[in-house]
């Protein structure tokens, strides 16, 4: 018999089979809004929480080698010293309504920075529409992590227009392209994975910068829809400290799943230690998976594995039997915050 936690989670996966079509239609959206003057950027800073700070990392990452000003990400209720009346300000909330981003946006606000919205409403679009800053509308009625398409790609598209990094515009296409044709057999794919790491601890490791923000999707993504604790780290500084924690104290190898992401940009270094690593601890997990990204361009590696990371994590909701789209402790969470002003 059917039940409501099945339907949740068959509902979080028809929005994620969905993740090419938001990221088509976000790009396009951002093609034409209304953003202003390029250029004069000193740097760059994007605020956001959980599903709507992601596509900020995301972001982070793909530009490390790339821009020629420094994009910082905030996830907390201060913003760097750094950020000045010439940083590019980007408030990214889903609800519009998350306080650590509010907080950041007003303080952005007061340093007389250049400020964009990315919302589907709330305070947030409300006050940024008010002030006259360009709103990025998004669609309503979605989990903000289950919008990232839309979340994310108005990012990129809005960065080339105000002259901050190249354009994405092919990158974005091939990934739209690509992830239409490949989100069954992902399908299939995280299924299998999904009963590897039913029960068991899921420990997942980048080995590129690239990757840093997939492997934190990761876990978002298993803890929210799957319910479950994961833990995540980088190569190679996992190498100078972890390595040795793994496994102790006393912790039973049979329950940690070790998912290891690569990409063609992974040094070769890289792969030799990771390769190492697994050997010389093979005591501390059951299996350990290589997941290599797929794609041509970077963009589209990167969103191979991060839809098959959000397939994953809602086949392993169905064996846990959890609902997908619940978050409860969240929003318990943010009711007391409401309730407990100043
Ligand atoms: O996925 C979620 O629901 C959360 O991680 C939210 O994204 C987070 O709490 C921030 O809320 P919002 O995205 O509305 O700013």
């Amino acid at each position: 018999m059917r039940t409501s936690t099945d339907d949740g989670t068959e509902r979080m996966l028809q929005l994620v089979m969905g993740l090419p079509d938001q990221i088509d239609s976000g790009a396009k959206a951002a093609c034409v809004a209304r953003i202003g003057r390029a250029g004069g950027f000193e740097s760059v800073a994007v605020a956001g929480m959980g599903g709507s700070g992601i596509g900020a990392k995301i972001v982070q990452g793909l530009l490390l080698d790339k821009s020629r000003v420094p994009v910082y990400t905030c996830n907390d209720y201060d913003i760097p010293a750094a950020v000045s009346a010439k940083t590019l300000f980007v408030a990214v909330s889903y609800s519009g309504n998350t306080e650590e981003t509010l907080s950041a946006y007003a303080q952005a606000r007061r340093r007389g920075c250049r400020i964009i919205a990315i919302t589907s409403g709330g305070k947030l679009g409300q006050s940024a529409a008010k002030a006259g800053y360009p709103v990025l509308a998004v669609p309503a009625g979605m989990p903000p992590r289950a919008a990232l398409g839309h979340l994310f790609s108005t990012l990129p598209v809005c960065l080339e227009r105000l002259n901050v990094c190249e354009s994405y515009q092919r990158g974005l296409e091939e990934t739209v392209r690509f992830m239409r044709n490949r989100r069954r057999p992902w399908l299939a794919k995280a299924r299998t994975i999904a009963e590897h790491l039913d029960g068991r601890l899921p420990i997942v490791y980048s080995t590129s910068r690239m990757l840093d923000a997939v492997a934190d999707r990761w876990r978002c993504q298993l803890n929210e829809n799957a319910g479950v604790l994961c833990h995540t780290n980088l190569l190679p500084e996992h190498n100078h400290n972890e390595i040795v924690g793994m496994g102790r104290p006393g912790h039973p190898g049979r329950n940690v799943v070790v998912v290891a992401l690569l990409d063609r940009e992974t040094h070769p270094r890289t792969r030799f230690r990771l390769e190492s690593v697994l050997d010389i601890t093979k005591q501390a997990y059951h299996l350990a998976m290589r997941l290599e990204s797929e794609g041509r361009s970077r963009l589209a590696r990167i969103f191979s594995l991060i839809m098959l990371g959000d397939l994953v994590s809602i086949e392993v909701a169905r064996r846990q039997g959890k609902d997908a789209m619940e978050i409860k402790r969240i929003d318990e969470l943010k009711r007391r915050m409401a309730q407990k002003r100043g």
